[in-house]
């Protein structure tokens, strides 16, 4: 089975959280992350929080084989740090024609008023780097001798899989409304972040995917430039306790209510097939670390309820806290698991 996570906000809608619940409750042969630097995924688990830019969040799965696409863009010195942090080493492969960020790209974004002051980037060279790939002057993995022995062909690696029967995940990055294609351009980041777009990253074809799951967040964040309907002032955010701070940049994010308009595009653009929802426990304190359906309040069910009736897609994944285990996983009464 080939599951796609995306998320359908403006990012960081909890995707690490959910991959790596997934990858454990569905006992994955494979993670394989896409994406780039600028995004952060949080994990945490066994009392130790982990902040990943490039190494899957399925390595809390220790079984599972760990790959980075060729639609993926890596920085080494990144890629070996979070590999010593989670001791994967031996398991995680790079694609050959995986794309490597150079200090130059890094210094090019620094250097643009455009990139820093209007749309608010993260500034890590990703644009950059994307901008030479097209003009094919990039360097990739292969390109590079200490990756050498991590190299690995990664759409055989993940139809192989497949084709044995196994779990697969695709852990997607930002969020739908970041998409250069989708999004508020141009307040948006440099690649497309809908679920075809992650498919095509790894070499998978629109049939090959079987399960796609659109996360939200309880409410909405955005980080940088660009529109947030609904948005709220920085006091009542606090007073309503959502105020996080962004995994890589360390900025605040701005906040607004849940948005239904949003969430139902997103749900059209990407094909969901389930929803997850993230920090209900945010919404209701009452549902913090609750495992079960049947123990939510009602207030709870109904509020999710009602979203499935507006979105049309069974929401099969409920987290109520930030560890991974906090979650509220529908999937077998809704008859989505054998
Ligand atoms: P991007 O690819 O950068 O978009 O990131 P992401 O979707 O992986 O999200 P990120 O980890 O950056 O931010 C989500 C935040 O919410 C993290 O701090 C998580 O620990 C936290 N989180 C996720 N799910 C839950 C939940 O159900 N409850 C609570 N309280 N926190 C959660
Ligand atoms: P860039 O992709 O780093 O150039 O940033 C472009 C825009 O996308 C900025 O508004 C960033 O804040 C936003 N962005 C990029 N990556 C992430 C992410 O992982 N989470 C949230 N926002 C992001
Ligand atoms: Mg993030």
């Amino acid at each position: 089975m080939l599951t796609v996570v995306v998320g359908g906000f403006f990012g960081d809608e909890g995707k690490g959280k959910v991959v790596s619940y997934l990858s454990m409750a569905d006992e994955v042969a494979v993670g394989v992350r896409c994406g780039s630097v600028n995004a952060g995924h949080t994990v945490v688990h066994d009392g130790r929080v982990w902040k990943l830019r490039v190494v899957p969040s399925a390595f809390v799965r220790k079984e599972a084989k760990l790959l980075i696409p060729p639609g993926a863009l890596i920085r080494i010195d990144v890629l070996l740090k979070e590999m010593k942090e989670t001791g994967v080493a031996g398991r995680l492969f790079l694609d050959p024609q995986t794309g490597v960020i150079e200090e130059k790209h890094v210094e090019a974004e620094r250097a643009s008023e455009h990139l820093k002051g209007k749309i608010g980037s993260t500034l890590q060279g990703v644009g950059a780097a994307t901008s030479d790939r097209v003009l094919r002057k990039l360097r990739l993995a292969r390109d590079f001798e200490e990756l050498n022995d991590m190299l690995a062909d990664v759409p055989n690696e993940v139809h192989n899989a497949l084709r044995a029967g196994k779990n697969v995940i695709i852990e997607g990055t930002q969020g739908t409304f970041l998409s250069l294609y989708h999004g508020t351009y141009p307040y948006v980041t440099s690649r497309d972040t809908t679920a075809s777009a992650f498919a095509s990253e790894v070499g998978v074809g629109p049939r090959d995917v079987d399960e796609v799951v659109v996360v939200f967040k309880a409410y909405v964040t955005r980080v940088g430039g660009g529109p947030l309907p609904g948005e709220l002032p920085e006091d009542e955010a606090v007073r309503r306790g959502w105020v996080e701070r962004a995994t890589v940049t360390g900025r605040v994010r701005r906040v607004a209510p849940f948005n239904v308009e949003l969430a139902r595009r997103a749900v059209m653009i990407n094909s969901a097939t389930q929803v997850a929802v993230t920090k209900a426990d945010a919404l209701f304190p009452e549902a913090s670390m609750v495992r079960e359906w049947g123990k939510l309040p009602r207030e709870v069910r109904e509020w999710v309820e009602g979203l499935e009736n507006v979105l049309r897609v069974p929401v099969t994944l409920i987290g109520t806290g930030p560890e991974v285990g906090a979650i509220i996983d529908r999937r077998k009464e809704l008859g989505f698991l054998k």
